[in-house]
């Protein structure tokens, strides 16, 4: 064990970046390449025997496409066994608390339960009393640790391509997450991935969506666009929760589109080997430009291609050397 955390996965659960040690962090990165290689193989044969006879329950109460797809075909190539429950499927629409619908659900042996919820420390709570591995595929605006992980290492192999160097972490990259930082756990998790990985990460939009008080996390936060693509290696649009704002926090949209765009024209402001990213979904042209979105510098669907060996990488963690299962 080093000072920075053990060299050996040992958590039972994954629920936040914040918990993870830089360690953990490049042990979930360093396990996902042979996962992606399954995904890639040239015979067509994508599967993997190492969850199998497990049970995955992937458990969303809030729309989700991309992740519940990938969580499901991640489990799939690990040849564990799937079952999909979303919120109005499950009896908490009855009343039934989260801990009893889970308790019932374990009675039948699960062994990973994915869940997807509102409610900011719900995975956390479930973690702390049941058995089961929870991962936490987004809770509220809290965080959304395997966004955060597959988008290090999507960033982490662009950086390798860039420089030829296959040994080449993420220290001293320069990333811009651009939009709404407020709402957005996909913000908070890079935020804590990125730092932990030694990224100089700055911060923009308008500062209505920009948490009072960010810079403590070891960032650096700016409303001027200009100034945050200047340098940047990576250019992180994030999308606009318009479902999670309460009220109007930017005048209009035409306002924000000329300001924060990720466009043709603000792109001239950045480094010419600067990527882009998002997490999806897209409001196109709203935070992205669908030139950009579908342009040569845009690694978004790299990103989910990347979710399915990273979210691979997690499980069998999880599951094949996690901590012990009785909480
Ligand atoms: C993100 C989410 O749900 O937090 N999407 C995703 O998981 N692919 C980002 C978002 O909704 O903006």
């Amino acid at each position: 064990m080093d000072a920075t955390g053990p060299a050996r996965w040992t958590k039972k659960d994954l629920i936040g970046i914040r918990e993870l040690s830089r360690a953990e962090i490049e042990i979930i990165l360093d396990t996902a390449p042979q996962f992606l290689a399954v995904s890639q193989r040239a015979s067509g044969i994508k599967k993997v025997p190492l969850l199998q006879g497990r049970l995955v329950v992937n458990w969303f109460h809030e729309p989700s496409t991309r992740t519940r797809t990938s969580f499901e075909l991640a489990a799939k190539r690990l040849s564990a066994d799937t079952l999909s429950m979303t919120a109005s499927s499950s009896s908490t629409v009855k009343g039934e608390t989260l801990h009893d619908t889970l308790a019932n659900i374990e009675a039948m042996s699960t062994d990973i339960i994915v869940l997807r919820h509102g409610c900011a420390g719900a995975p956390h709570i479930l973690a702390a009393d049941h058995a089961s591995h929870i991962i936490n595929a987004g809770d509220g605006r809290h965080e959304h640790p395997t966004q955060a992980l597959l988008d290090a290492f999507t960033m982490r192999e662009a950086m390798r391509h860039l420089h030829k160097d296959h040994a080449r972490g993420l220290d001293g990259v320069k990333v811009a997450l651009i939009g709404d930082i407020e709402h957005s756990r996909v913000a908070r998790s890079n935020i804590h991935a990125l730092t932990k990985l030694g990224a100089q990460v700055t911060v923009c939009g308008p500062a209505t969506l920009l948490p009072r008080g960010i810079e403590r996390f070891g960032v650096t936060s700016t409303t001027d666009l200009r100034e945050a693509l200047k340098g940047a290696d990576i250019i992180y649009a994030l999308r606009i929760q318009l479902e999670r704002q309460a009220k109007a926090l930017f005048p209009s949209i035409r306002e924000y589109v000329k300001l924060f765009r990720i466009d043709r024209d603000s792109l001239r402001y950045a480094p010419d080997h600067a990527i882009v990213m998002h997490p999806g979904p897209i409001n196109r042209d709203l935070e992205l430009s669908t030139e950009v979105a579908d342009g040569p510098r845009s690694v978004i669907l790299q990103q989910v291609t990347n979710g399915v060996a990273v979210r691979m990488a997690v499980m069998h963690l999880l599951a094949n050397s996690g901590g012990p299962r009785v909480a």
